[in-house]
């Protein structure tokens, strides 16, 4: 049967593709190490696994398209505790922060319009570019630059007629980059000078380190209109299987339109926003203790990976993943490597290849995305991996 030819241009996300070699490994008896997925070890908080056995009603039934009026208003009062002005009019809930970033492409663009991006970028954005038929069209940041964001002549030579926005992820998935306030001003005035939006995805807002405070593109009320925030509860209270983010603008335009998408797709997960709204009251000290332990995390990962041989690692400021470039001719095949051919101790370590989170092809080719999402004990053991597996594939293959 003929599939779509729309279809057969949409990628396997490099993140999943290579699960099923980590299946077989793990039915040889290999235990592995998955630092390929952004899927953290910390408990969500205690007051929403208690909701999960509270859900009031005898009957799940379907919500309000644009979600739950009590998680909109405590999700208000959140931003509201840091100083944002946002109320619940504003807060549309969508299946995760990855709808979110769909209904915005959906809204802003038509077919052919474009979106300019830092890249590398949340490979995933590549599929939704894809269901939206829309062209990202890529500004490159380097690790040589520590992944800043490119000047903005850079972003301005690439606007066409076609160009409907840009969309920053800070703090940034894959390279850890934190965009200063000076940044994101840049950007919010170019875009004002050309009339294009700004979709900033802030699903990993609470994670900033180094004693720095994260600034919300919401904390700009002058740019209001053109502005669109992606949220979600799947990092933040360690909550990635309830599918509960929000799509945030003050731009009624853009969320009367946006809620056309919601009615379609009738409602969010109903039990997971009741589930959601108790994470809310978890106290302040949660967040504050899961930040502490990412940051604690990254100290440990970035030195011990900087002692493997010839290896490149970025300077993570934020969320809870790094780039690393190996001294290998490419990092999807040392990958399968390490999870085909390779063990050390009866383990291994899976890692998300990064060239796919490039739009340039051959830029990424021997670099890699680790999320540092397990304890310092496991990482340790997954950089000894690694460290082993790569002078291994260097002796086997390029030798
Ligand atoms: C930058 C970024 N945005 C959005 C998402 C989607 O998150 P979810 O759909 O689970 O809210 C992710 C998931 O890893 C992400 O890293």
């Amino acid at each position: 049967m003929q599939m779509s030819h729309r279809i057969s241009g949409f990628q396997c996300s490099p993140i999943r593709r290579l699960v099923p070699y980590a299946r077989e490994a793990k039915k040889r008896g290999i235990h592995v190490y998955h630092l390929n997925i952004g899927q953290p070890d910390i408990k969500t908080p205690a007051e929403a696994l208690a909701a999960l056995s509270s859900f009031p009603d005898d009957i799940i039934a379907y919500g309000s398209s644009e979600g739950r009026d009590d998680l909109r208003q405590a999700w208000a009062e959140y931003y509201n505790r840091f100083g944002v002005g946002i109320t619940s009019d504003d807060i549309l809930i969508t299946t995760g922060g990855s709808e979110a970033i769909q209904f915005s492409f959906m809204t802003l663009c038509d077919p052919g319009d474009e979106i300019i991006i830092p890249e590398p970028y949340y490979t995933n954005v590549a599929s939704f570019a894809n269901i939206a038929m829309v062209t990202l069209v890529p500004v490159t940041s380097t690790m040589d630059e520590c992944f800043v964001l490119p000047d903005i002549g850079e972003f301005e030579k690439r606007i066409t007629p076609r160009t409907r926005g840009v969309l920053l992820c800070s703090p940034n998935n894959p390279t850890g980059h934190v965009y200063s306030p000076e940044e994101l001003t840049a950007l919010l005035e170019m875009c004002r000078r050309h009339d294009i939006f700004l979709i900033v995805d802030e699903v990993y807002r609470e994670f900033c380190y180094d004693g720095k405070t994260f600034i919300s593109v919401l904390a700009y009320p002058e740019y209001a209109d053109r502005v669109i925030c992606i949220d979600s509860f799947s990092k933040r209270f360690s909550m990635c299987g309830a599918r509960i983010g929000a799509l945030i603008t003050r731009n009624k335009e853009v969320r009367d339109s946006a809620l056309k998408l919601s009615q379609a797709r009738l409602c969010p997960p109903e039990v997971e926003q009741y589930v959601a709204c108790a994470a809310f009251r978890a106290p302040a000290t949660y967040l504050e203790d899961v930040k502490k332990e990412y940051e604690k995390r990254r100290d440990f990962f970035v030195a011990r990976l900087k002692k493997i041989p010839d290896i490149r690692v970025s300077e993570p400021l934020g969320a809870f993943y790094l780039v690393v470039e190996f001294p290998v001719d490419d990092a999807e095949k040392f990958a399968i490597f390490m999870l085909k051919d390779f063990s050390h101790d009866g383990s291994t370590t899976m890692f998300a290849p990064a060239e796919d989170f490039y739009v340039t092809k051959g830029i990424g080719r021997k670099q890699a995305r680790l999320a540092y999402v397990l304890n310092t004990g496991d990482l340790a053991a997954a950089a000894d991996c690694l460290e082993a597996g790569l002078a291994a594939y260097r002796k086997k293959y390029m030798s």
